[in-house]
């Protein structure tokens, strides 16, 4: 190729470029955009064709000629990154479509997603203890017997088991009814004194209504030492229930039986709506009843490692689930547990 002129190289190359943007229009995959690499700018592709060339064309011209080859190779070169960034773009943007992945550096939206009323509640309360020094402990949902009932001065074949049936795994295992089924482990773990409240979802085999729920939320408190009284948990409750409701809230006890507190109480609250005159939220008896509680029987203490003639406590297990329904004034439970994003996106923090 001795007559090949710089001139005619240009022509040539030009010639190379155009057909390889071409191509490179229709290239769908990365596997497309390997085929053409190998066809231009592999071993015997066509910029490597121009190069073997090269060697006959005329010594002055070499230079020059090299130069133009060189160009369209580092055009085609450049083109193909290009593509194959276009090309990672486009195959990252279909896996997210697809939501085969998920990038967490996508702007988010304020307006999605908001807490659950419960999750609201539970936090509010929990804030409210630990700035009376109370710990909040987190507990597993599947336990024992033997912390469900036993260490709870519930033997087998008590009675008070026929309110607490619940889901039993194959391992004898069981889902919580309650939230005291912690009380054993928390008393293990700190020993006295403690105060501690440990919230929790508890399971009952139970046949739902607008006030029943097979799962629900409670919160348990506990706070052990010397000289505690029934007056140490009036104070507590009394204190919690005001901040909650944003308003002073009276409290009565009446006599509750639970076998794990000696005495045991349910503790009712003046109706925060019609102040205790009477109305259809409290059934007109002008009290709603709230959390259960008791003073923590001696063989609970006992069996969770502390002396009785030596400290005392109280127990309480409050409904969060319930909370959750009179602060927001939600009417049926089962709104709690359905995934209803239009009942449950109304309520907001604070
Ligand atoms: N665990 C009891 C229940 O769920 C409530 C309770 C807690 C009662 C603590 C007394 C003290 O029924």
């Amino acid at each position: 190729m001795a007559g090949e002129t710089d001139c005619s190289m240009l022509e040539t190359t030009q010639k190379i470029r155009e057909k390889f943007s071409s191509l490179l229009s229709e290239v769908k995959s990365s596997a497309d955009l390997d085929a053409l690499r190998i066809e231009f700018l592999g071993k015997k592709g066509q910029i490597a064709a121009l190069m073997t060339n090269l060697k006959d064309v005329a010594a002055d011209r070499k230079k020059e000629a090299g130069r133009i080859i060189n160009e369209a190779k580092q055009f085609i070169e450049e083109k193909l990154r290009e593509k194959n960034d276009e090309l990672i773009a486009l195959e990252e943007k279909r896996q997210i479509d697809a939501a085969e992945v998920y990038d967490d550096t996508l702007p988010v939206d304020p307006g999605l997603g908001s807490y659950h009323p419960i999750t609201l509640i539970q936090r509010e309360v929990e804030e409210i203890f630990s700035s009376m020094g109370f710990y909040v402990e987190d507990y597993s949902e599947i336990v024992d017997d033997y912390h469900c009932f036993e260490a709870l001065n519930i033997p087998k074949h008590h009675p008070a088991r026929d309110m607490q049936d619940t889901y039993y795994l194959d391992n004898g295992q069981l889902l919580k009814t309650h939230t005291s089924a912690a009380q054993n482990y928390i008393m293990r773990k700190y020993g006295a004194p403690v105060r501690a409240v440990f919230p929790g979802r508890c399971f009952r085999n139970e046949s739902t209504d607008a006030c029943h729920e097979n799962t629900f939320f409670q919160l348990e408190g506990i706070m052990i030492d010397r000289d505690i009284s029934i007056s140490n948990l009036i104070y507590f409750m009394k204190t919690m229930l005001s901040e909650v409701f944003k308003q002073d809230i009276t409290v009565r006890l009446r006599p509750g039986f639970f076998p794990f507190v000696e005495p045991g109480f349910e503790l009712d609250i003046k109706c925060t709506i019609c102040g205790g005159v009477g109305c259809p939220s409290c059934k007109n008896s002008g009290w709603l009843e709230l959390c259960p509680c008791g003073m923590i029987h001696p063989n609970v203490l006992r069996a969770g490692g502390i002396d009785p003639e030596e400290y005392t406590g109280f127990a309480f297990g409050l409904g969060l689930t319930r909370l959750a329904m009179m602060k927001y004034g939600i009417k049926d439970i089962r709104v709690l547990n359905s995934g209803n994003l239009r009942a449950l996106s109304q309520f907001i923090d604070g």
